[in-house]
């Protein structure tokens, strides 16, 4: 066989079990099935408290109407990208025994302290974001992200699951009175969700198909900008998202498999069948018509350029002759 030919069916190879092996390794945080087995005795101890378990089954002086709101549910935990830690990971002293240290709140871990990169950019974005610039001592990371739960998109294969999750944190504010009051300056009332956006057929379709940070940040290739931005600045063109070029390819679509995105072709039919968009068209028959049509014209382009060099070729040798 031709070397570098072998030598690239190697490289595939080892790409492939490469591949293979990386997702194995971050499903698991990088640890070692004896670091795993400690953490999960760490949170049991934990969870025999801190679990609707705990709570049906109260240890002695343990404050049941205290530990009711400190509850974490151990299902959504075990499939979050944090489940796999001990909590003394993030909490990391006062809390091994009870009742728990004073002071215990202020030994938790920040994000930077183990995403240090990550959250320099992030916390840039945020910086610049309406809840930032309006609400900058109440909010922070945490306010959207609760670490015993959430599961990001890029570790996701669902749509759908991604949008309920993302826009969960949304309107767990926007959509009711009370979170909204907690956080919002004095005597704002919270405008109604469906009524701001009322210009958007079946808002409630769109709020399960579909983030709200699709149409509130600004584009980023690399991951999602957490800049939210003034809402004179938000997308209400249609034909971003329902188009041939659908900027969702770009954006909530792009976490899925490339077999996954082609199931959301719909989304000109849907259009063309309302006639809301024109130049919408797109039928997956055509399209691969068309590039068989020209995949063949260049064939055909190139094998007459062969011949024709052939030919001449042949025809100097017998004038030589
Ligand atoms: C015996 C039951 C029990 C155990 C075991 C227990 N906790 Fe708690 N924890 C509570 C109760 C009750 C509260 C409610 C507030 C309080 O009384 O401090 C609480 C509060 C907390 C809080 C919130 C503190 C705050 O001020 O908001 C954290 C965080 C916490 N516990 C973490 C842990 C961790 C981590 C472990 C395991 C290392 C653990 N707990 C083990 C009962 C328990
Ligand atoms: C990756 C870090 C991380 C891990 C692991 C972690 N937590 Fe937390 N936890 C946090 C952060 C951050 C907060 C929010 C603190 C704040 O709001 O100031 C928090 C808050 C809490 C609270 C208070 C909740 C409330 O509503 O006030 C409890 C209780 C708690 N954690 C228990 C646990 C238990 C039990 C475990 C293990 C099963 C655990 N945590 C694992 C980071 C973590
Ligand atoms: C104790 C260390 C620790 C702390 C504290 C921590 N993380 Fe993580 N986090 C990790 C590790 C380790 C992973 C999984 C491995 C990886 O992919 O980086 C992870 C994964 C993630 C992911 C999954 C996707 C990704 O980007 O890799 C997100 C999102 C995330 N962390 C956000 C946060 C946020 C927000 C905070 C603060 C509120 C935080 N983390 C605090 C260690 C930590
Ligand atoms: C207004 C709510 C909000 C705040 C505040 C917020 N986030 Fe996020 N964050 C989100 C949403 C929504 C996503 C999208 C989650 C997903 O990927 O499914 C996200 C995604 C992320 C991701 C994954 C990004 C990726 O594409 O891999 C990281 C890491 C992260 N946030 C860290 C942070 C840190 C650090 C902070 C604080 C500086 C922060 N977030 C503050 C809402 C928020
Ligand atoms: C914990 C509550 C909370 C969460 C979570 C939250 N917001 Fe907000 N948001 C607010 C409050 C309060 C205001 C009003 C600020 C003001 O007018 O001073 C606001 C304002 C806004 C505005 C209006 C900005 C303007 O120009 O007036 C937009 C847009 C917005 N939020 C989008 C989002 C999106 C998208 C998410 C999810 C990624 C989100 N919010 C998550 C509380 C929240
Ligand atoms: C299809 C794009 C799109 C989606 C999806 C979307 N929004 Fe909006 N949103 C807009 C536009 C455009 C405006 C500006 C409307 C105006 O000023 O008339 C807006 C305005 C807002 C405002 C400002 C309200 C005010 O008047 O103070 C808030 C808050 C808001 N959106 C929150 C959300 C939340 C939460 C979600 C997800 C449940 C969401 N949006 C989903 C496009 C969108
Ligand atoms: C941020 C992307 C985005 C934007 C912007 C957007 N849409 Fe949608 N729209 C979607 C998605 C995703 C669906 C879900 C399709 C489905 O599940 O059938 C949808 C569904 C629809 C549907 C189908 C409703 C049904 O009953 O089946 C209509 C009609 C629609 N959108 C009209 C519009 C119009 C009109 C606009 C502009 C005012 C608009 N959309 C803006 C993403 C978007």
């Amino acid at each position: 066989m031709n070397t570098s030919l072998a030598k690239l069916l190697r490289l595939a190879l080892y790409l492939v079990v490469l591949c293979g092996l990386v997702p194995a390794a971050h499903a698991e945080g990088g640890m070692s099935p004896a670091a795993l087995e400690k953490a999960r005795k760490v949170n049991a101890q934990c969870l025999s408290c801190h679990s609707p378990q705990g709570l049906e089954h109260p240890q002695e002086g343990v404050d049941v109407a205290k530990l009711r709101k400190v509850l974490i549910d151990p299902l959504a935990l075990q499939n979050a990208d944090h489940g796999k830690f001990a909590c003394t990971k993030c909490h990391t002293e006062g809390y091994e025994d009870f009742p728990h240290a004073e002071d215990a709140k202020d030994n938790t871990s920040n994000c930077s302290d183990c995403h240090q990169k990550k959250t320099d950019i992030i916390q840039a974005q945020f910086d610049k974001s309406v809840h930032a610039k309006h609400l900058a001592d109440k909010f922070s990371c945490t306010t959207c992200h609760d670490l015993h739960v959430i599961r990001v998109a890029k570790n996701q294969t669902d749509a759908g699951k991604i949008v309920a999750q993302d826009n969960r944190i949304c309107l767990g504010c926007h959509d009711s009175d009370q979170t909204f009051a907690r956080f919002a300056p004095e005597k704002k009332v919270r405008p109604a969700i469906d009524e701001i956006h009322a210009w958007l057929p079946n808002t409630r379709l769109h709020w399960s198909s579909v983030r709200c940070v699709e149409c509130h940040t600004p584009l980023n290739k690399d991951m999602l900008s957490h800049e939210i931005v003034d809402k004179k600045k938000a997308e209400r063109n249609c034909v971003t998202c329902h188009s041939v070029n659908s900027q969702l390819n770009l954006r909530l679509y792009r976490y899925l498999a490339k077999d996954e995105q082609q199931k959301y072709g719909f989304l000109n039919s849907v259009m063309l069948g309302k006639s809301y968009v024109i130049g919408a068209t797109r039928n997956p028959l055509l399209d691969t018509l068309f590039i068989g049509l020209a995949a063949l014209t260049l064939l055909g382009v190139l094998a007459h350029g062969l011949i024709r060099i052939i030919t001449t070729r042949l025809r100097r040798r017998k004038q030589h002759d």
